[in-house]
């Protein structure tokens, strides 16, 4: 196996992201420190990781042993306190601004100056993030895709003080992993959300008015634009509170009417019909 590209790296968060961008580090041999806040949420983390590599292991795409391997460099820690000689931080806590205020600052506190603050956002402006250190030139976004072992994209976003050499670390960084990293410039949604969520949001739209039923709607992405998912069952998967919580940012931070979210997904995350994740959204999930 070839050297990491950084020996140690920390992930905080062992949510949804956090435990695939650990395992994602660990695979390719950096020693990892995990950090939750949240016991629980720190053991399930690791085991979702666990899990993960005994899929591979099923598949035949991963020996035993370096399955063992992986899960060894990754050591959990409720503490951030935890977190000091590393050469990358990736941040993938809950996505709230006041959250990630408060983990940038005690990092930047206790963790070198040449240390890399990277955080996993998928919304929040990367240059006030910065703003939380002393040290924006070396904060930036680097923005995976779920699931984290399996997605090749990893979005590359550069705050108003990012330095050209951290972004060209990170870069190098994403390569190593086996990734492929699409640059993008701190504006609301990036890339990704400010494409994405605007077609979601459509899609709703089109059903809220009577264009299509929803299979026909997701029928036509599918078959018509070569989507592996439709829009709505694509809204269903990822969290249709995320999905308006991403357009709220769009809205806000763009000004413009084109993003404001539609009624009716406001009315369904109102009733808590959250999509997979609370058994109905646009589907029903409660039998499967
Ligand atoms: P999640 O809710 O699954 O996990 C967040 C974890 O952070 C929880 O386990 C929580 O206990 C922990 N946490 C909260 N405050 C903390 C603190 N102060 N210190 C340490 N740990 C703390 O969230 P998820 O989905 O993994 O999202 C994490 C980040 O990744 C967010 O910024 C989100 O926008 C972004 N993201 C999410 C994607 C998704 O598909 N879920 C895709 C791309 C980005």
């Amino acid at each position: 196996m070839k050297p990491p590209f950084f020996d140690k790296v920390a992930v905080i968060g062992a949510g949804t992201m956090g435990n695939g961008i650990a395992q994602t580090f660990a695979s390719f041999g950096s020693q990892v420190q995990l950090v939750d806040v949240d016991a629980a949420g720190l053991k399930k983390g690791l085991a979702a990781i666990d899990g993960s590599l005994a899929r591979f292991v099923k598949k035949g795409t991963l020996a035993e042993a370096d399955a063992r391997a992986v899960s060894g460099r990754i050591q959990g820690s409720s503490d951030l306190k935890a977190v000091t000689d590393v050469a990358l931080v990736v941040e993938a806590v809950s996505e709230r601004f006041e959250v990630k205020r408060a983990v940038f600052a005690q990092l930047d506190q206790q963790c070198p100056p040449a240390t890399i603050l990277a955080t996993n956002t998928s919304s929040i402006s990367i240059t006030k993030i910065a703003a939380c250190t002393r040290r924006p030139e070396r904060v930036i976004g680097m923005h995976f895709m779920n699931p984290v072992p399996l997605m090749k994209l990893v979005e590359v976003i550069r705050g108003q003080a990012t330095s050209d050499e951290t972004t060209a670390r990170i870069t190098a960084c994403c390569e190593a992993l086996d990734k492929v990293p699409a640059a993008a410039n701190d504006y609301p949604g990036f890339v990704s959300n400010r494409v994405l969520m605007p077609m979601i949001n459509e899609a709703v739209f089109c059903l809220m008015e009577g264009v299509a039923t929803r299979e026909s709607i997701d029928t036509v992405m599918k078959l018509g634009m070569n989507h592996p998912l439709g829009p709505l069952a694509l809204a269903d998967l990822i969290g249709l509170d995320v999905c308006l919580d991403i357009l709220e940012v769009l809205h806000a931070g763009l000004g413009d009417d084109k993003y404001r979210p539609c009624p009716l997904l406001r009315r369904m995350v109102a009733a808590g019909q959250l999509g997979k994740k609370s058994g109905k959204g646009f589907y029903d999930y409660a039998a499967a």
